[in-house]
Formats: C-alpha cells, sequence, structure tokens
C-alpha cells in the first residue's frame, strides 16, 4: 500500500509491500504523567472535534474537519482556583502541602537517555549585552493595557513583577491582571517555579524552595490563591509580590554559584512537562494572539491545516528514537510546532519547509521567541532551519533530506498528486532513515506494488496508532504509519531476479 512510484529499469525482483500492523493499545488518552507540573492548554488552530470515526483509511479527514475553528472563550481554570473555590472564605492555605511535588518523584527520565545530549546554554553566551535580548514578555500579551481586569482598585499601582529564570539573562514581565486572556500571570509563574525546583535543582538545594510547609514554592502558591481570590486587594497583590522576590533571590544565589549549571551539565534529557511548558510559552506569546491568520488560506487541499500534539511528537521522538546527533525533516511544517519540539526535546539538528506564507510568519515569530526563551530557561537546542517554500521544489530541504534520519509528513489531507510528488523526494533518503506518515503515500496498491521495481520495496512499513486528542482536529486517535528504508532488502532481492 505505501507506493513510492516506480523506476523504469531497476532489476529489483518482486517483493509484495507489506505493511505489518504492531499491536497497539487501543486508541486512548495517554497514562497521567508521574510529575505534577500543571501546565495550561495553549489555543491551538482549532479545538478537537468529536466525529464518529477514529479511522483514517476508512473515514479519511476532510478539508472541512482540518480547518480552524474558533477557540473557545472560556479559560479553563488552574488547579488552585478550583480549589479556591471549594474552599472557605477565609482559608489561606488552600493549596494543600501534598500538591507539591516530594523529592521521591523528582524528574528522573525514564527513556533511553542520549549521553550525548548536551544541555546547557554556555554561560558565556550570556555575557553579550548583558544577559538582555528580545523576548514577548507576558506582560506584552497580558497586561492592564490590553484591557484585562485590573487586580488592583487603584489606577497607579503598579501591578508588574519581574520572574528570574535559570538562565544568567533578563528577568520576564509579568502584569499581574486576570481577565480572559491566554495567559494566567500568577499561575505561570507558580508553574515555571516548581519547575525550576524540580528540574534543575538537587533534592538538597530544593528543599528551600519545595518544603511543603515553609518552601518559598509554598508561600507562592499560598499568595496565589489569595490574590486570585481577592484580586482587587493591595496587600494581597505585595504579598505575591514579595513571594515572587524572595523566589528570585534565592534562585540567584544558584545561579551565581554555579549550582544550577552544574546540575544542567549532568543531565541529557528534559522531562517531557518542561519541553511542553517551553512550547507553550512560545506559542502564547508568538501565535496565539494571531492564531486566526492560519484561517486565511487559499482555498488549497494541500495547505489545509493541522497540528500534531506535544504527546504525538514525543511518541513519535520515542518511536523513532530520534537522537541528539541526528537530523529530523517536517515537510509542511506548518507554525513550526514539531521542528521546535524535536530541537528541544531531543536536541538534533531539525529542518521544516512550509509555503503557506501565514503559517511562515508565525513559524518565524515562533522560531524568534523560541531561541530568547531557551536562553531564558538555560538550554541549548538543536539547530533548527525553516524554510518558506514549497518542498517539492526547495534545494536546501532536498538536500536535508537525504542526510536526515527521520522525516514527517502530515498528509492527513494531501492530494494523491502531492503524495506521488513526495514519493520521488523519499527515493533518496539514507539506508534506515524513518518516514513517519499519517496516511500511507499512495492510495495506488495494486498495480505497482507487484512490479519488480517498485522502490516501496526498499520500506519496511509498519502500521501505528496514535491516541485521543494526539492532533489539533480530532478527539479520536488514528493510525499512522513509520517506513523505514532498508537497503539489506534490495541487495537480498536482487538476487532473485
Ligand atoms: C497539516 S499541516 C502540518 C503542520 C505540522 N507539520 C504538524 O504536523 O503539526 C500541513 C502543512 O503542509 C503544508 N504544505 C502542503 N503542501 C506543501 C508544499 N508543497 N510545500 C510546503 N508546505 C506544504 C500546508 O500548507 C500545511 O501548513
Amino acid at each position: 500500500m505505501f507506493n513510492f512510484g516506480a523506476k523504469p529499469n531497476s532489476k529489483i525482483a518482486v517483493v509484495p509491500p507489506k505493511i505489518r500492523l504492531e499491536k497497539a493499545a487501543p486508541a486512548k488518552k495517554p497514562q497521567p504523567l508521574p510529575s505534577k507540573i500543571a501546565t495550561r492548554p495553549a489555543p491551538r488552530p482549532h479545538e478537537p472535534t468529536r466525529t464518529s470515526s477514529s479511522k483514517i483509511r476508512t473515514s479519511p479527514a476532510t478539508p472541512d474537519r482540518l480547518e480552524p475553528r474558533k477557540r473557545k472563550a472560556v479559560r479553563q481554570k488552574s488547579p488552585a482556583q478550583q480549589r479556591i473555590e471549594s474552599d472557605s472564605d477565609d482559608d489561606d492555605t488552600v493549596g494543600t502541602p501534598a500538591s507539591f511535588d516530594e523529592p521521591s518523584k523528582r524528574h528522573k527520565p525514564s527513556v533511553d537517555v542520549d549521553l550525548k545530549r548536551e544541555l546547557r546554554y554556555k554561560q558565556e553566551a550570556y555575557k553579550e549585552h548583558d544577559g538582555v535580548f528580545p523576548i514577548i514578555h507576558a506582560a506584552d500579551i497580558a497586561s492592564t493595557t490590553r484591557k484585562s481586569k485590573k487586580v488592583t482598585t487603584i489606577e497607579e499601582k503598579n501591578v508588574t513583577v519581574e520572574l528570574q529564570y535559570p538562565g544568567a539573562s533578563q528577568r520576564e514581565r509579568y502584569d499581574l491582571v486576570f481577565g480572559r486572556e491566554q495567559i494566567d500571570p500568577a499561575h505561570e509563574i507558580y508553574t515555571i517555579a516548581k519547575t525550576v525546583a524540580n528540574v534543575y535543582m538537587t533534592e538538597e538545594e530544593a528543599v528551600l524552595f519545595t518544603d511543603p510547609n515553609t518552601g518559598l514554592i509554598r508561600k507562592l502558591e499560598r499568595a496565589m490563591n489569595l490574590l486570585s481570590r481577592k484580586n482587587k486587594d493591595e496587600e494581597l497583590l505585595d504579598g505575591f509580590k514579595t513571594a515572587v522576590d524572595n523566589y528570585n533571590k534565592a534562585l540567584k544565589v544558584l545561579l551565581n554559584d554555579g549550582s544550577l549549571s552544574k546540575n544542567l551539565d549532568k543531565m541529557h534529557h528534559l522531562p517531557f512537562e518542561m519541553v511542553r511548558l517551553i512550547l507553550r510559552q512560545v506559542y502564547d506569546r508568538a501565535v496565539s494572539p494571531q492564531v486566526d491568520i492560519l484561517k486565511r488560506t487559499k482555498d488549497n487541499k494541500d495547505n489545509t491545516y493541522g497540528e500534531l500534539l506535544a504527546h504525538f511528537v514525543t511518541m513519535i521522538i520515542e518511536e523513532t528514537q530520534l537522537k541528539s546527533d541526528q537530523v529530523f525533516v517536517d515537510l509542511g511544517s506548518g507554525v513550526g510546532n514539531v521542528v521546535l519540539q524535536t530541537a528541544l526535546e531531543v536536541g538534533c539538528e531539525s529542518w521544516g519547509c512550509e509555503m503557506m506564507p501565514n503559517a511562515c510568519d508565525l513559524a518565524d515569530a515562533q522560531e524568534k521567541e523560541f531561541s530568547a526563551r531557551c536562553r531564558l530557561w538555560g538550554i541549548k537546542p538543536g539547530k533548527v532551519r525553516l524554510e518558506r517554500d514549497d518542498f517539492t521544489r526547495n534545494v536546501a530541504i532536498h538536500e536535508a533530506i537525504k542526510r536526515a534520519d527521520v522525516i514527517l509528513v502530515n498528509n492527513e489531507v494531501f492530494s494523491q498528486a502531492l503524495n506521488a510528488n513526495l514519493v520521488q523526494l523519499f527515493l533518496d533518503v539514507k539506508d534506515k532513515c524513518k518516514i513517519v506518515s499519517l496516511k500511507p503515500l499512495s492510495a495506488d496498491s495494486k498495480i505497482k506494488s507487484r512490479t519488480f521495481n517498485d522502490p516501496s520495496n526498499l520500506f519496511e512499513v509498519v502500521q501505528k496508532q496514535y491516541f485521543e486528542d494526539f492532533v489539533s482536529w480530532k478527539h479520536e486517535g488514528g493510525d499512522y504509519y513509520i517506513s523505514t528504508k532498508d537497503d539489506t532488502r534490495l541487495q537480498k532481492f536482487s538476487h532473485l531476479g
């Protein structure tokens, strides 16, 4: 079924291509991850829609189902806010100590660790411009000037607070506003603080932050809960600002004495929750404010937009065993979400190619914010390169395809003609290169697959399943395919011809 077209003069013998179906768990949500780092869902170009079918083969997605949808106006409540609503008026201890990550639950990688992966952004690089570089501050998105509900009734009250990150750089500016903004400043600050303590510190160092009764994060949580409840109270506003200042000071000590760098140098893997948090920060700042422009596309099936969500990308990374010294290519990379995730999560060289101008603009904005934000977090991602072009014609991407170890093509709604074009690009991939696609590239499974010279004979194809809520355009899970180039098949069968 996975038909790569025919090479007319080849002497390769007949090997009917097979798609091996791997037994997988029924499509359902993944198990909750061990870490309790809470993050809010980022608005994607379209919310998952409920449809009756889960199988791509039996019910191909129509362009309609992939069209961007207006995001819901209702904001999801943070866990802290939800707790507040069920507690009594005077309670300032609504967040229970149990909501903290116990030292025993601190991050431990569960995947094969890639020892070649270096995570730390080099300290010397911060010396340039005293660690100050352009970022989109949270206050640029959620601020008093953007019609949010003010946190205080006093007009001139300064609602700005600055947060220190683990990188030796400038702080991020947050305006403590509670409105219908995507970014919930207090909750994001609290989530970042928990993540930093969980990932960047030894258990000993983390105690000052995570002690369930006296820790700086506990104090931050308590102040956040009170403020969320009475967000016009000046004293509570000052209380939260003080908690952030104290956190900043304590973090700065570990930053300045080199403890954070030392710890990061011993690590070779980032927890998924942290990857997702950074990517959401980038998306919230660079894409969400203008996500509607993705709707303004030409009426062309090939350019229908939809995204693989972060869990799916992580599953692809694990299934293909993508490593930091390898090359990843996304053909039709949209706003660059998959390219950025592989660069951050794996540290590999990541390429994307996209032709739709609006998506390219958002991808460029994301790339810029991504690289700045990685510096804030003190993390070195893999090299990112985004081409603004038609991937069937772009020379740079063709060269990258030849060096690629993993290629993604989210071809759920690509036309047959485009899939046929893709086939030609894959003739030159290197041995063991893995091509991940959402649909077999050719609907024509009968004739060419039985010909002598069908290039699909060079690929071992495995059909796999993805879970519910793994893609942005529908709720259900579905099938995807991993085709691995295997030169030994060619050698083996050429004797038979
Ligand atoms: C469904 S989106 C996938 C986005 C991203 N790869 C993901 O999976 O999250 C497919 C993208 O491929 C792009 N595309 C289609 N044909 C293309 C071509 N010939 N060259 C470059 N991009 C193309 C579309 O414009 C669209 O943005």
